[in-house]
C-alpha cells in the first residue's frame, strides 16, 4: 500500500536551480524506500518537501501534488505543524538539545502538554528501544546527550523523533558522520522501524542503499531515472545510468 504517493513534483529554487522535474513516485507503508544518487539530484529537496520544511527555502516555482493518506500536503490550508509531528525528521549531523538523554526524548512530548510521569516514562524506554539505543543509556538518562558518541546521539534524536509517534520517518544522510558499528546499529534500527512506520532514507553511499533498500529510487540532477524494487534495482538495473552508478562507474 502507498503511504504516500507523489504526483508531477517539479521545484525551482529562486536562483533559478531546476530541483526536481516532473517526480512521480508512489512509496510503500512498512517499507524502507530509499532516495539514491550523485550529490545536486535533488533527493534532500524532495524530502524537505514531505514535511513541508521546504517551504523555508527561497522557491520560485512548484508543481505537482504529494498525497499522504490521500491528503494534498501541499494545499496551503494544510496544518504544517501537524504534518510535521505526523512526518518526523531525522538529519545528517545529529543535534542533541543541551540536557539530558531523558528529557531530549520528552522535550516534544512535554511542548505538546503531557505532564504524566509515566507516559513520559513509557515514552522514553520506548523510542530509545525503538532507536536501538536503550541498552546503552538505561543507567544514564540523566547525562548530558551531548557528552555521548556521534552514534549514539544521533539515535538519541532518532528516539526524540520517535517518541511524537509519527507515521512517517524521514532520514537524510543519517550516518554520514558514524563508524561502521554505530552505522550497523541505525541501520539495523530502521529494519525494525518499516514493521510500525513508513521509513524514507537518503543514504550515504550506494553500499548502504543495497543494504537497507525494500524500495530504491535513483534520482540525477533533479529527475526520477529508475524507481523498483531495492534488490532488483541494485542487481539488474533497466536504465544505463542507474547501472553505471550502482556499479561505480560514475559519481
Ligand atoms: N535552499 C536552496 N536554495 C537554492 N538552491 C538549493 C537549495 N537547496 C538545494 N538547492 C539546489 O538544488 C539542487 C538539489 O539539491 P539537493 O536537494 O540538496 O540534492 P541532494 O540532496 O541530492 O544532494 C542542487 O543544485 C542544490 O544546489
Ligand atoms: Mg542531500
Amino acid at each position: 500500500m502507498h503511504k504516500i504517493i507523489i504526483e508531477s513534483l517539479s521545484l525551482q529554487y529562486s536562483d533559478g536551480t531546476e530541483s526536481l522535474r516532473d517526480v512521480s513516485l508512489g512509496i510503500h507503508q512498512n517499507a524502507v524506500t530509499v532516495l539514491f544518487g550523485p550529490a545536486g539530484g535533488g533527493k534532500s529537496t524532495l524530502l524537505r518537501c514531505l514535511n513541508r520544511l521546504n517551504d523555508l527555502a527561497e522557491v520560485k516555482a512548484s508543481s505537482g501534488r504529494i498525497l499522504i493518506d490521500g491528503e494534498n500536503i501541499l494545499d496551503p490550508k494544510v496544518d504544517v505543524i501537524a504534518l510535521r509531528r505526523k512526518v518526523g525528521m531525522v538529519f545528517a549531523r545529529p543535534v542533541p538539545l543541551p540536557m539530558s538523554i531523558r528529557d531530549n526524548v520528552t522535550y516534544g512530548l512535554e511542548l505538546a502538554g503531557e505532564k504524566r510521569r509515566a507516559t513520559l516514562d513509557e515514552a522514553v524506554e520506548r523510542s530509545l528501544t525503538l532507536a536501538a539505543i536503550w541498552d546503552e543509556v538505561k543507567d544514564r538518562l540523566d547525562t548530558l546527550a551531548v557528552a555521548l558518541s556521534g552514534g549514539q546521539q544521533q539515535r538519541v534524536c532518532l528516539a526524540r523523533v520517535l517518541a511524537l509517534q509519527p507515521e512517517i520517518i524521514l532520514l537524510d544522510e543519517p550516518t554520514s558522520g558514524l563508524d561502521p558499528i554505530s552505522t550497523g546499529k541505525v541501520e539495523a534500527a530502521l529494519q525494525e522501524l518499516k514493521k510500525e512506520y513508513t521509513v524514507v532514507l537518503v543514504p550515504h553511499s550506494v553500499q548502504q542503499a543495497g543494504r537497507t533498500a525494500d524500495h530504491a529510487a535513483f534520482f540525477l540532477q533533479g529527475e526520477l531515472i529508475e524507481y523498483g524494487e531495492g534488490k532488483s534495482l541494485f542487481t539488474a538495473p533497466k536504465q544505463k545510468k542507474t547501472e553505471d552508478y550502482v556499479t561505480g562507474r560514475f559519481g
